[in-house]
């Protein structure tokens, strides 16, 4: 059974093999040791099978909203589900903020298509693309979903 939890320095290595495996510029154990540390404004959400780290997310809250750093999930986990799991978890973990957050925001390379077929799925909504985003030259699309109706 797949099953989510809050993510913890201890998961620092296993977050950055998957990331290493799946992203296009992977970011480095350092970052993810010290985004996973007590004061980080990083929450951190990861899936696991047997013990096995599947996938993770991360995000944080800024007043009223909320911003989706990173998603990335396993070449040998992806379309079980996984990610979907993480982001409804992520609401949940929302809804249960003191002050109500209103958005989710995220930006995704203009070129990843499975991710835009996600996150449209989810409910989010394309705003604008920002030209150059990325180190290497890339776009990237801005999105939105709104959490409360
Ligand atoms: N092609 C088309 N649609 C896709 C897709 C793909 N490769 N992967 C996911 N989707 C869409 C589908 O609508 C899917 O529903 P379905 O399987 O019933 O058709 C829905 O998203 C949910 O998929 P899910 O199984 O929850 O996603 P996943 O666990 O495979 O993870 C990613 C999706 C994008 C996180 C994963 O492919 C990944 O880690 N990619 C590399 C890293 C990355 O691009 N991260 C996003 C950065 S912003």
């Amino acid at each position: 059974m797949i099953t989510i939890r809050k993510g913890e320095s201890k998961d620092a290595p296993a977050i950055a093999l998957v990331e290493k495996e799946v992203m296009k510029a992977p970011w480095p154990l350092e970052v993810f040791e010290s985004d996973l540390g007590e004061d980080s404004p990083w929450v951190f959400l990861v899936a696991e099978e047997e013990g096995e780290l599947l996938g993770y997310l991360d995000y944080m809250v800024t007043f009223d909203s909320s911003t989706i750093a990173s998603l990335a999930v396993r070449k040998d986990a992806q379309r079980k589900g996984v990610a979907t799991l993480l982001l409804d978890r992520m609401e949940e973990e929302l809804r249960k903020e003191e002050e109500a957050v209103l958005t989710s925001t995220l930006e995704v390379r203009a070129s990843n298509e499975p991710a835009k077929a996600l996150y449209r799925k989810r409910g989010y909504l394309f705003v604008c693309r920002k030209k150059g985003y990325y180190e290497d030259g890339e776009d990237a699309e801005y999105y939105v979903k709104g959490l409360i109706s």
